[in-house]
């Protein structure tokens, strides 16, 4: 046990190094072992030739553009708050928190891809799936896939993109990309905006009309019901609420106001707005039926990408319970290390409606804006059709329990 807790550090030592090197640039990169590791990063990360397309073309992008390019881009303009290592698993941003990584030890950022690794697939091939559905009806929206964007924010605080990207252009990637994807993209709310910026991020959510959704920060209760105006008025489908954030509350500076939310609270944001109103951060079945009971239209089963409280559990672990709870009687989504279509599969088959993808969408995002996060989204589509064929499962509706081992 300790023996692979030691490697593991090693192996998150020389990864900082690595990508320190890597990261330098293209010139940086002609070293010749680098390059060749750099390589094998990169085609780690791009689908093979032969991967079948997933509707819009799952390759390359309009300009050209691979996923290998794309990364690589995000990896020079990311670095050194993001090291977009071939496996995006918290080892080499461990505790960097304003950044990239999990909070703490990183422990919880690890554990939602330890969770998702300790589920296995049966393979089926003897039926007759051969070209299996992945679209669903969400928010009263038919989209592509049961893949959203998560929510991320910060290109400066967290990203270390000033001067590079502004919060308006990375919306854009985001939402864009999501878009032309055929899926929901996320607009966030940062924990220091005040309602002018707010409303400026919204505008993206209105320019793309039916295709994005909007969270807000447990602010007080006014703040979040003029929000909740402010994203109805923008024409979002949804509003969530990401309850987890309340670990600011003791550090909320004077005026500012991030709490923790009692059911009487959060009934009455139920109330306060039209849209589907969804609570994110929601680890125990117990709370999952309390977000029920206030009338909450879905939950998001989340503990915000390992980055509020260490040692939390992986969200796949916890995942099954809670949709044995709740699963018909509200939406569930989930998020937390979510990196293939594989992923994807297992959290469907443990009970999710759909999944959100934080760090790989932020990459595609920054790297090559709408068209790197529609590469990304085709890729993971690519690979949720690759693994539905090869277990038998014909619709993304209809995911059996019984696929996983
Ligand atoms: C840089 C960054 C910023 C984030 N900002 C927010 C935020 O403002 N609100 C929120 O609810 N979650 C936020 N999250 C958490 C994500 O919504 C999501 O829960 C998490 O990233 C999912 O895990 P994954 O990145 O492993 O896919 C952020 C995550 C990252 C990496």
């Amino acid at each position: 046990m300790s023996q692979g807790r030691e490697s593991g550090a090693k192996d998150a030592v020389s990864r900082r190094d690595f990508f320190k090197r890597a990261a330098v640039g293209a010139g940086a990169v002609a070293v010749a072992g680098i390059a060749m590791k750099a390589q094998a990063a990169e085609a780690a990360l791009t689908p093979p030739a032969s991967a079948p397309a997933a509707g819009p073309a799952a390759a390359s992008a309009p300009s050209g553009k691979t996923l290998a390019d794309v990364m690589k881009i995000a990896r020079e303009k990311l670095y050194p708050k993001c090291r977009v290592c071939p496996e995006c698993d918290g080892q080499a941003c461990s505790s960097e928190v304003p950044g990239m990584g999990g909070i703490g030890t990183g422990k919880a950022f690890r554990n939602n891809l330890d969770a998702l690794a300790a589920y296995g697939f049966n393979m089926r091939t003897f039926h007759d799936v051969k070209k299996p559905d992945t679209a669903i009806t969400l928010f009263g929206e038919k989209i592509s896939m049961p893949i959203l964007s998560a929510i991320t924010g910060g290109v400066t605080y967290n990203m270390g993109l000033k001067g590079k990207m502004s919060e308006e252009e990375y919306m854009e990637g985001v939402i864009g990309g999501c878009q032309l994807a055929g899926t929901f993209g996320f607009a966030a709310d940062g924990i220091e905006d005040p309602v002018s910026v707010y409303a400026t991020r919204l505008q993206t959510v209105k320019k793309y009309g039916g295709w994005g959704l909007a969270q807000i920060k447990p602010r007080s209760q006014a703040e979040i019901i003029e929000r909740m105006r402010m994203v109805q008025e923008a024409g979002a489908k949804a509003v969530a609420i990401d309850i987890d954030s309340a670990g600011r509350a003791a550090r909320a500076k004077p005026g500012e106001t991030i709490e923790p939310k009692t059911p009487a609270k959060l009934r009455e944001l139920v109330r306060a707005t039209k849209l589907p109103f969804i609570i994110k951060g929601v680890m125990t079945v117990q709370e999952a039926q309390m977000a029920l009971d206030v009338g909450a239209a879905g939950i998001c089963v989340s503990n915000h990408g390992g980055r509020v409280l260490d040692h939390t559990p992986g969200t796949a672990k916890v995942l099954p319970a809670i949709a044995d709870k709740v699963k018909g009687r509200m939406v569930i989504l989930v998020d937390g290390g979510v990196r293939y279509g594989t992923d994807v599969l297992k959290m469907l088959a443990l009970g999710a409606n759909a999944v959100l993808v934080g760090r790989p969408v932020l990459r595609g995002a920054v790297g090559g804006g709408a068209e790197g996060v529609k590469l990304v989204l085709n890729k993971m589509r690519a690979e949720l059709v690759d693994a539905m064929v090869l277990t038998g499962t014909a619709s993304v509706k209809k995911v059996s329990r019984s696929i996983l081992a």
